[in-house]
């Protein structure tokens, strides 16, 4: 007898979530002491802003005491700048928690979740842990297929997660193919809407999912303060919803999700939301230029709304990724995602981290 046969037999082959590959542990596995560039996590290059580094600070002093448990501060903010009611609003310790509470909550056995597929890596492992039949929806042209979507939806659907824009593709759908997805879909459907790039979005077509909230109680949109804030290690995120939804989520919550420093950046940040349009526009520019430098090398990339590309390399280019690692760069390989043997995620770095990067690529090609 081994402790394995302990397990609950449906959670035995769940592979858990691998992280993009952290500096340290390159330096460490292979003795590297030159300088390393992460871009494999889709994080801002830049530390939060002066405001929300106070607002840490001053929390410091308080970590002696339980955080607020309802983030009845945050909700009040959100509200205010999203023009919802403070009661409409859920915070969870990132929106990665958020995605798990909401199939905890609403998922039977017999529910099936629909999603697309190469998508968030969270959406395969939530629905591995429910125990539940996952149903898989392939991308067509790295662009998520609404139309099929709309099909594979029946009557045991609980839940279709649409990553908007869609992680690791990066590409978007718009309001019109929103819009015809939702006509005429049972209401007994939560469909989550997860926008956690949604603050680098540039394109004008892209849906306004909260303005769906008021006529569709089954709409949950996600946002999260670990993209565009710098607040990738505080772990905060939201949903905004029927006031309904959050009623169920509080009951499936641990007491003290949200941890009182990142409720306090997370109000720093959004009483400053000013200074973050200055790190879309940095991002968008840098952006264009990396995937026209891609593109020169001989790289298909989709089209970005987000601070990340997808890159499929040439016929023929050999092992990018693990020669770029070797060279202190960091990207995300794609393999596990079917997605190619060498085609890679890289994030919008700094325009020096960038343009190293690209260096470094020439010399590989
Ligand atoms: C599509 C998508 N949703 C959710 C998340 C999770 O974000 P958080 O840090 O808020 O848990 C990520 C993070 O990479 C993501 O890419």
């Amino acid at each position: 007898m081994s402790i394995m046969d302990l397990m609950r037999p449906h959670l035995k082959n769940v592979k858990p979530y691998v992280p993009g590959k952290p500096i340290e542990e390159l330096r460490r596995e292979r003795n590297f002491d030159g300088e390393i560039i992460k871009l494999a996590s889709n994080e801002n290059p830049y530390e939060p802003i002066e405001e929300v580094r106070r607002a840490i600070i001053d929390e410091l002093s308080q970590v002696n005491r339980y955080p607020n448990s309802g983030c009845f501060y945050l909700c009040a903010e959100l509200g205010k700048y999203h023009a919802l009611h403070a009661n409409q609003i859920f915070i969870g310790n990132g929106s990665n928690e958020i995605i798990d509470l909401i199939v905890r909550a609403f998922v039977n056995p017999d529910d099936e979740i629909v999603y697309p597929w190469p998508s968030f890596i969270v959406y395969p492992i939530v629905s591995q842990l429910a125990g539940v039949k996952a149903v898989e929806v392939p991308l067509r042209d790295y662009r998520l297929d609404c139309a099929a979507m709309r099909e594979a939806v029946t009557s045991k659907t609980k839940i279709v997660f649409i990553c908007n824009p869609n992680n690791p593709t990066a590409t978007y759908i718009s309001k019109s193919e929103v819009d015809r997805f939702l006509d005429g879909l049972s209401e007994d459907v939560l469909v989550v809407f997860d926008e956690a790039y949604y603050e680098y979005v540039a394109a004008s077509d892209f849906p306004d999912t909260i303005s769906l909230i008021k006529d569709r109680p089954n709409v949950i949109v996600l946002r999260t303060f670990s993209k565009i804030h710098s607040l990738s290690a505080v772990r905060i995120g939201y949903s905004l919803s029927h006031e309904d939804v959050v009623t169920c989520l509080h009951k499936v919550r641990q007491p003290f999700n949200v941890n009182s420093i990142a409720q306090g950046a997370a109000i720093a940040a959004l009483r400053n939301m000013d200074k973050i349009a200055v790190r879309a526009k940095e991002n968008r520019d840098e952006l264009r230029f990396m995937r026209e430098e891609l593109q020169k090398l001989g790289f298909v990339i989709p089209p970005s709304q987000t601070n990340f590309l997808l890159a499929v390399p040439p016929h023929g280019s050999g092992a990018i990724v693990e020669q770029l690692m070797d060279r202190g760069i960091i990207v995300r390989p794609m393999k596990p995602f079917g997605l190619g043997d060498e085609t890679f995620r890289v994030t919008i770095g700094t325009p020096y981290e960038n343009r190293k990067f690209i260096e470094t690529l020439k010399g590989l090609i």
